[in-house]
């Protein structure tokens, strides 16, 4: 146990180290009652959260909200220096730092012609949360109602269990007129959305005027609707909003300014740049957190252990939180031995169940369009940039007072493919799980896959379960669009002979064939409303990516093969939240299997990914993950 006399010390030599740009050693700061300094850590807390992103602060603050429980989060990447982050015309991740991410590159996919991907996850105060695209959506009601199916008829995992949580998490502004009136067909009601959170959902004050078409195009659609909110947990077209403060600063709002800034609790505490190895168990109980500084040259910083007197929470990402579970000896048997960690609790489904959306890289143009007096190259263009410049700062308007996008299509199968839909979901309930897991998976794991397939043959026939999604830019459409419920299933498993480095990231994207089969829907859908709809052509587009030669089965697949990423950077599933025998890691109050004071309260307890980008949902599971602790739930 190192004092915490040392760990000040620690502290101001690294304030000195840091004044040297040369410097390269980075040791922990502690952060008490919100950026007071540093203060001591103590030895131990009610509660220790692993991971201070996105769910992990939500957790923390609400914890601590009483004044007297007391918290400590421990996060591995720095309390960055928040502008980078808040301004929005750096906002997104290709303007972050690069130690704002983790190095991961993933396992070669084989479907993919062995190509290796990059694996996007934050290493930031914040998480996902600090560097997303700050894009606000929910999901379907059918997503979070099929949670709860695992588990029988009462789970309170369903959507009328979880949207009180949503509200709970999320300040709704509504837009200004003005702003308002540049989003042709806006539909919202605020009782989907609440007002006492410090999260906010607010409107950018600017979009391109040419978007009406886009989403013109798309409500023509027999069967597509704009749904009355676009967290309303309905398929459509709709607008939604993005996680900044409409009235105030036009900031991005995320997990560290709604639940850390400010807060000036005692009881609350952060450690940044310290990684956690270990979670310590005595017997079946959990006890305590082993870190160290993550940042120090050959990763040889000294260990601290803080005991946790209530609980442990894992908070640490879908990436993170199954790999700490594995060096702690909680996990697949085999993979333990081949590592030689001794197995404490044997768990077969940690690190199984991996998913993530996939999208399918897809370059249309519009040669003729001029309502846009500027192109995505424009963005390299002086003149544009100079427009630009001028429109932020005489109001804080324009391109750089927004982020990514406000609108999109999110549709289901019987739509998007109404002669197809039904012969695909036939083929789902005819396969049997275990031809499509990696050999040798548990067979809990393959009851597990069993179980989903039959639940997402059923999601292929039901329009509530969003298959394609695409955003609409209003310049040029966007370059790709995204298949929101693939079928294959991947592993994130510890690397057995270097544990303790990056895990093992395994999408095994396509695993499932019918993939295929359902990708090639979405690309001719694509195809056919974005490239051949008469509404769009006196803008006169032209397919440069695949290429209107490419119409055969065999040649779309060998593009897709090309194309597909693996990865929206929107990764879940490896603790899932699923009954034992369908090799699940944590039960419905979150709790890790076999363990006593440990959940998990992150994206990774997803059994199966919702239609929506994740970071809603991750406020809404961590919000609703705090309410179980508090409650104590049996
Ligand atoms: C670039 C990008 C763009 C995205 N765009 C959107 C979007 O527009 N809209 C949307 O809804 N979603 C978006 N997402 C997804 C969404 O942000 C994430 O799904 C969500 O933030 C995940 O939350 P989490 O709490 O599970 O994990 P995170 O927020 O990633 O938090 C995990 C934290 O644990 C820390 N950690 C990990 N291991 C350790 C350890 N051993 N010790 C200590 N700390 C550790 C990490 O550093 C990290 O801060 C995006 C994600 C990314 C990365
Ligand atoms: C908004 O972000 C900018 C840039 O980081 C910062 O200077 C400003 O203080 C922020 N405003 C608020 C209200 O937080
Ligand atoms: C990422 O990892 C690779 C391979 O391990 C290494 O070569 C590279 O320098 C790393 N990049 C960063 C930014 O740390
Ligand atoms: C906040 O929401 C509640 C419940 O919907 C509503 O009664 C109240 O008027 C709202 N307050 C403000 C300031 O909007
Ligand atoms: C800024 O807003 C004011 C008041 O709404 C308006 O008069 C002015 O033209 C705007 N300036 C620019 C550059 O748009
Ligand atoms: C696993 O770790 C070893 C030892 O560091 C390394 O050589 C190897 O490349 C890693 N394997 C993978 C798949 O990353
Ligand atoms: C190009 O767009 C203009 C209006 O923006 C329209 O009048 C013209 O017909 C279009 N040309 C073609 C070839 O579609
Ligand atoms: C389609 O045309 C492009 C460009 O000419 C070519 O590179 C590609 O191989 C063609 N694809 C098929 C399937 O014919």
């Amino acid at each position: 146990m190192i004092l915490p006399s040392q760990l000040g010390f620690l502290a101001t030599l690294a304030a000195l180290l840091n004044c040297s740009p040369a410097a390269t050693l980075h040791v922990p700061t502690i952060y008490a009652r919100a950026l007071d300094g540093p203060e001591a850590l103590s030895e131990s807390y009610d509660y220790v959260i692993i991971g201070g992103g996105t769910a992990g602060l939500t957790v923390g603050d609400r914890l601590s909200e009483d004044g007297k429980t007391t918290v400590l989060v421990i996060e591995n990447g720095e309390l960055a220096h928040s502008d980078e982050i808040n301004n929005v015309r750096d906002r997104v991740t290709w303007n972050a730092e690069p130690w704002w991410l983790y190095n991961i590159t993933s396992a070669p996919n084989t479907e993919l012609e062995n190509r290796e991907s990059a694996v996007i996850i934050a290493s930031v105060t914040g998480g996902g949360s600090a560097l997303n695209g700050m894009q606000c959506v929910r999901g379907t009601t059918d997503d979070y109602d099929r949670w709860g199916s695992f588990f029988g008829g009462s789970s309170t995992w369903s959507w009328d269990g979880v949207l009180p949580y949503f509200i709970k998490g999320l300040h709704f502004q509504p837009p200004p007129k003005e702003a308002a009136d540049q989003m042709p067909g806006i539909k919202y009601d605020e009782s989907y959305w609440g007002n006492t959170s410090r999260l906010y959902a607010g409107w950018p004050s600017f979009q391109w005027p040419g978007i009406k078409y886009q989403f013109e195009v798309f409500t023509k659609l027999p069967g597509v609707g704009v749904p009355e909110d676009s967290g309303a947990g309905q398929t459509g077209v709709y607008w939604y909003p993005t996680y900044m403060d409409a009235e105030g600063s036009i900031n991005r709002s995320y997990s560290r300014t709604g639940h850390w800034d400010g807060l000036n609790r005692a009881n609350y505490h952060l450690i940044t740049e310290s990684k956690v190895t270990q979670i310590e168990l005595d017997g079946n109980k959990a006890t305590g957190v082993v870190f160290r500084p993550s940042q120090v040259d050959g990763g040889e910083g000294e260990f601290t252990t803080v005991k946790a007197n209530k609980e442990i929470i894992l908070c640490a990402g879908t990436i993170h939180s199954p790999q700490l579970l594995q060096l702690s000896g909680i996990g697949p048997r085999k993979l333990l031995e081949s590592a030689r960690i001794e197995t404490k609790i044997e768990l077969p489904g940690v690190g199984q169940n991996f998913h993530d959306h996939t999208t399918l890289h897809f370059e249309i143009q519009f040669r003729n369009y001029s309502i846009r007096p500027n192109r995505r190259d424009d963005f390299e263009d002086p003149d544009f940039i100079t427009w630009a410049d001028n429109l932020w700062a005489a109001n804080r308007t324009g391109p750089w007072s927004r982020a990514l996008w406000n609108t999109g299509a999110w549709l289901g199968l019987p739509v998007v493919a109404p002669e197809a839909y039904e012969s695909i979901a036939a083929k789902v309930d005819a396969q049997n799980a275990a031809d499509y897991l990696p050999t040798g998976s548990d067979p809990t794991v393959i009851a597990g896959y069993q179980a989903r397939l039959v639940s997402l043959a059923e999601a292929i026939r039901r329009s509530n379960n969003v298959f394609y999604s695409h955003y609409f830019s209003g310049d040029e459409p966007v370059n790709y669009f995204t298949y929101e419920h693939p079928l294959s299933l991947g592993t994130v498993n510890i690397n057995v002979s270097a544990p303790e480095s990056e895990p093992i990231v395994d999408y095994r994207t396509y695993s499932n064939p019918v993939d295929f089969d359902i990708m090639l829907e979405l690309a001719r859908f694509h195809r056919r409303i974005n490239v051949e709809s008469p509404l769009l052509a006196q803008f006169d587009p032209v397919e440069t990516s695949p290429g209107l030669n490419v119409t055969a089965r065999e040649d779309w697949v060998a593009y897709m093969r090309r194309n597909t990423e693996p990865s929206s950077m929107h990764p879940t599933g490896t603790c899932a939240m699923m009954p034992l025998e369908l090799g699940g890691v944590v039960d419905e109050q979150l709790r890790v299997y076999g363990v006593e004071g440990l959940r998990v309260v992150d994206a990774s307890v997803m059994s199966v990914i919702v239609g929506a980008n994740l970071a809603g949902t991750v406020f809404a599971i961590a919000e609703k993950g705090a309410d179980l602790i508090k409650n104590g739930a049996e």
